[in-house]
């Protein structure tokens, strides 16, 4: 009867320990979603990186317009005229 309780106060402990490690994963998992991320200063692969191992996949695609499709806006990659432009 004694072992009996003592497996009961031991499971149960465990369960309370299971519980309170998920509540503080869960609190911590909640803070990096809710946490806004500048991801600007991260560095992110350029297609030059690619050209050593892929030259023929590189130069059909650099023959179509999709190389320019993913610039940073500038006057020069911007070619409408947004000037005084407003939206309905
Ligand atoms: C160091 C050499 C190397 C570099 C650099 C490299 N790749 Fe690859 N890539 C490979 C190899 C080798 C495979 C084939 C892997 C396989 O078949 O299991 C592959 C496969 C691929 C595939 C799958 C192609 C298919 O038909 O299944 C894509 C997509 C790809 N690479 C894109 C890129 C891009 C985008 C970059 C640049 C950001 C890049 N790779 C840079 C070596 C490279």
């Amino acid at each position: 009867m004694k072992k009996q309780w003592q497996n009961i106060f031991i499971i149960g402990g465990l369960i309370g320990l299971g519980a309170i490690i998920l509540f503080f994963a869960v609190q911590q998992v909640r803070g990096e979603i809710s946490t806004p991320v500048d991801l600007s200063r991260f560095p992110y692969a350029q297609s030059t990186s690619c050209v050593t191992c892929h030259p023929g996949r590189y130069e059909t695609w650099h023959q179509t317009f999709h190389r320019t499709m993913t610039q940073r806006a500038s006057d020069e990659s911007v070619v409408g005229d947004f000037d005084n432009a407003s939206f309905a």
